[in-house]
């Protein structure tokens, strides 16, 4: 028995020199052995907060809300999900014009980073990751707008799951209390627009933001918004182990079969995806020629190319190079308090416009929808939304799909030069995707045509043996949707440009003692959008620049310093929101918000 502890603590040790050597950054740390940079006695539990745009019912009371979950998440590894049984409340019933979903939560003591996600009858309505808590404690509250989902939220008897996968024991301890609240609110188109034309400025800020209703505000807007789907297919999994697939490779294709209503007239597919393990950093991880080479232990490889794509029979669909988010644990831990990374709290998801494809689906046969991970390594939780638009008039639809480029190549070039630890590696990537079909519907027959074409641009770099590494990333993603009527009129059009660059700087040094080390650490990263849908053009930056350095031993910060400042702006036909923020060492030292639009000229 001794001898098993013996040779378990030697594999340990052993591997811990390992796991924490340079090329292993950016990495996962925990602030364990620190008390949080913000451990003044006075100090009660800490609010964090991401920065978003505000929603358009966060000033508005809700008609009704229903307090649907209050739980503790404490050492659930490897157990199955929490399930509470959902019904819409009978007082407020259906149609909304908005439903929000509010998560809180609460934590204390030592914890790592966590990821969570909420389904309601098997259908992902929120990807959130905690915040890693402090010994004070620590809270925050996140608020997304799920009104896409009514078709959902007004059906009985449904259950909301929640996975948050947690450990606690001796050294970690921190239990993740969690309350979820749906509120839904029943607003009249005059009562949110009457402060509007009558000039208050006050208002005009949550007034701002109502662009999602534009379409019931004033149809006249030509804003071709929606209404939420009339169905919705969830595309995931079983649900033992909550509903989300597990990707470990690229061979991992997770496939659902699905029957299309005859009379669907618009299809999206909406991904949700977060990355973990060996791939949580994946935009960092060399190609495995250099650590074979190098004879390195590290996991963490297979080159920083990361594609999620979706095929129906086995022909793409679509595909995106997700956003990187980066969880509160992630590079260095004290940049993340009290405002975390961009997404960390609301995980963006991707829409992808499945209509064209119409014409091979509505046999009334079952197709195969599949998700993966090109390139992926472990591990990867994905799964998606089918969002159905049906023809209330007729029990079936026509269609017809006329594919160009059936199965897209994707361009991709790699250049790697190295010598033992040092150098560089750069990917190159590129894909253009155009689909068109037709529907004739009760409502006439729409052409619908998508073009969807990224860039993607990653230069890897190490000096001094390995100890100074530098990721830079470019990714542009671009995306036109028009649907044409029967004599060729334009009567919906949107498109958007995206771009998300980042770049993380480590370089590691010496520690103070001898079973620690010094990193100093860099991250720069930015979400921008500019988007026009029916000739209203939306803009939205949102950028976050963080440096500083901790002194770690194994996975824990021992010591550190840290400063954020983030700025998030957006404009749309309404108004213009921006915050500035600047965080120092755990706390807010600045915070600016405004609702006029003078700072336009720098978006
Ligand atoms: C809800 O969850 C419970 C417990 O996991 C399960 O027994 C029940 O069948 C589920 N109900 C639905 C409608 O999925
Ligand atoms: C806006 O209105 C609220 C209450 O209606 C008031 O407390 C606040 O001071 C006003 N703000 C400005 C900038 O006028
Ligand atoms: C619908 O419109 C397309 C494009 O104009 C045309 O090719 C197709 O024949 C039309 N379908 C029907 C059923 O009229
Ligand atoms: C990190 O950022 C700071 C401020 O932007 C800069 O002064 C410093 O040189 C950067 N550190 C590295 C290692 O690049
Ligand atoms: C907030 O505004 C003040 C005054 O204009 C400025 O000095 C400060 O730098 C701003 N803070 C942030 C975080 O933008």
């Amino acid at each position: 028995m001794n001898t098993l502890i013996f040779l378990f603590l030697l594999f340990f040790f052993f591997f811990f020199l390992n796991a924490v050597s340079s090329f292993d950054f950016p990495n996962r740390f925990s602030k364990s052995l620190i008390s949080s940079l913000d451990n003044k006695p006075s100090s009660k539990s800490n609010e964090y907060l991401e920065l978003t745009v505000p929603l358009p019912s966060d000033r508005l009371t809700p008609s009704c809300t229903l307090p649907i979950l209050r739980h503790s998440f404490g050492n659930t590894i490897n157990g199955p999900p929490f399930s509470t049984p959902y019904s819409p409340p009978s007082d407020c019933p259906s149609p909304w014009s908005f439903v929000v979903v509010e998560f809180r939560a609460k934590c204390k003591g030592e914890q790592y980073d966590r990821i969570s996600a909420l389904w309601l009858g098997g259908a992902e309505i929120l990807r959130t990751s905690t915040a890693e808590p402090t010994k004070k404690g620590i809270h925050w509250k996140v608020r997304k707008d799920v009104t896409r989902y009514s078709s959902i939220l007004s059906r009985k008897d449904l259950n909301l799951t929640v996975m948050l996968e947690n450990v606690v024991n001796k050294e970690f301890t921190g239990v993740y209390h969690v309350e979820v609240d749906f509120q839904y609110y029943k607003v009249n188109a005059i009562e949110i627009r009457a402060p509007f034309s009558v000039g208050d400025r006050n208002k005009s800020g949550e007034l701002g933001f109502i662009r999602q209703k534009s379409s019931d505000l004033d149809a006249n807007l030509g804003v071709s918004e929606e209404e939420p789907a009339d169905m919705i297919i969830p595309v995931s999994d079983s649900g033992e182990r909550g509903f989300w697939f597990r990707s470990e490779s690229e061979l991992d294709l997770h496939t659902v079969e699905i029957r299309f209503p005859k009379n669907t007239r618009r299809a999206v597919l909406e991904l949700y995806v977060s990355y973990h393990g060996n791939d949580e950093f994946w935009y960092s991880n060399p190609p495995n020629s250099y650590v074979i080479v190098n004879n390195l232990e590290t996991p963490r490889a297979n080159g920083a190319y990361r594609e999620v794509f979706v095929t129906i029979d086995g022909e793409l669909v679509g595909s995106e190079v997700p956003f990187p988010v980066i969880f509160t644990g992630g590079v260095n831990p004290l940049f993340w308090e009290p405002v975390v990374a961009i997404g960390a709290f609301r995980l963006p998801t991707y829409d992808l416009e499945v209509t064209p494809f119409l014409g091979k689906l509505l046999d009334n046969k079952p197709h195969q929808l599949a998700i993966g991970v090109s390139e992926g390594i472990s591990y990867w939780l994905v799964n998606a939304n089918l969002h159905l638009w049906l023809d209330h008039k007729s029990p079936s639809v026509v269609a017809q799909s006329s594919i160009y480029n059936r199965n897209p190549l994707l361009e991709i070039e790699h250049e790697s030069q190295f010598r033992k630890l040092d150098g560089s590696f750069k990917i190159k990537a590129e894909r253009t995707i155009r689909y068109t079909g037709w529907v004739q519907w009760s409502g006439g027959n729409h052409t619908t045509t998508i073009s969807q074409r990224y860039k993607f641009k990653n230069t890897i770099g190490f000096k001094n043996d390995g100890d100074y590494k530098s990721v830079k990333q470019n990714i542009k993603a671009s995306r036109e949707l028009k649907v044409l009527n029967d004599r060729g009129q334009v009567i919906m059009s949107t498109s958007s440009r995206r771009k998300y660059p980042l770049r993380v700087i480590s370089a590691k040094l010496p520690g103070s003692r001898k079973d620690t080390y010094m990193l100093i650490t860099n991250v720069s990263h930015s979400l921008s959008e500019k988007s026009v849908n029916g000739g209203f053009k939306t803009r939205l930056y949102n950028g976050q620049d963080s440096d500083g350095w901790m002194e770690v031993k194994g996975h824990s910060v021992v010591s550190g310093y840290a400063q954020t400042l983030q700025r998030i702006s957006y404009r749309d036909v309404f108004g213009c929101y921006s915050r500035s923020v600047s965080a120092n060492n755990g706390k807010l030292v600045g915070d600016n918000t405004t609702f006029g639009c003078l700072s336009l000229s720098s978006m």
